[in-house]
């Protein structure tokens, strides 16, 4: 099976988890795409969506369902994202799409974090995808060097603004054998707005793709 159906399919299983006349939150990338897209047959079933990302907003407006902003919200039942690595703990790199302030800000909120991938994203230890790291455009070379004495090898991607209005470092060769550890870690920066780790706050629960169907745990 594609992974364009393998996204599908995940995402479609995601649905299962949306409790009626509730507000849910919805991440970014293109596994989210098909979840808003399996979003539809049950769109007024919806009291609306709060979203992690301007691009997620204007496919979420498209299909006529209302985004609302976080500070006028009381609750958010579930949210639903991808990732770009996860382990068997639910710990997570995500910002791949450089969405992950956003992102973790709404996962926070979320009663519930729905993970949805494919089984390409699965690995035993994080870090093999580069790490993101969003940044105040100023302190970026400081927070590199930084970055450095930790034991990675920051990169600059060039040519993206957040939707924050920040830069984004992907840090190379890190073997994240602690997760919380790192994230708290990186977020002692001075500089630094958000890191990629989704540890403090994982999933509660990971619903994978494979060739058989969506396995979940
Ligand atoms: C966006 O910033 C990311 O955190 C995405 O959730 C992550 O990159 C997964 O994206 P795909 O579903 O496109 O792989």
């Amino acid at each position: 099976m594609d992974q364009n159906a393998k996204k599908r399919n995940v995402a479609q299983a995601a649905v299962n988890y949306i409790e009626q006349d509730t507000i849910i939150g919805v991440g970014t990338g293109s596994t989210v795409n098909y979840f808003i897209e399996a979003l539809e047959p049950i769109k007024h079933q919806l009291a609306g969506a709060v979203s992690s990302s301007d691009a997620s907003t204007k496919k979420l407006e498209a299909l006529g369902i209302e985004v609302l902003d976080l500070n006028h919200v009381d609750s958010v039942s579930v949210y639903v994202d991808g990732a770009d690595e996860v382990t068997e703990h639910k710990h997570m790199i995500k910002g791949g799409g450089a969405a992950l302030t956003r992102e973790k800000i709404v996962a926070a909120v979320a009663k519930k974090f729905v993970c949805i991938v494919d089984d390409s994203k699965r690995v035993p230890v994080l870090g093999r995808f580069p790490l993101p790291v969003e940044v105040i455009p100023m302190a970026r070379s400081y927070v590199a060097r930084e970055l450095v004495k930790l034991g990675g090898d920051p990169e600059y991607r060039q040519g993206v603004v957040t939707d924050n209005g920040n830069v984004i470092l992907d840090v190379h060769n890190l073997t994240i054998s602690d997760p919380v550890a790192l994230e708290k870690a990186i977020n002692n920066i001075t500089g630094v707005v958000t890191n990629g780790i989704f540890a403090m706050r994982g999933a509660d629960t990971v619903l994978v793709a494979t060739d058989d169907g969506v396995d979940s745990y």
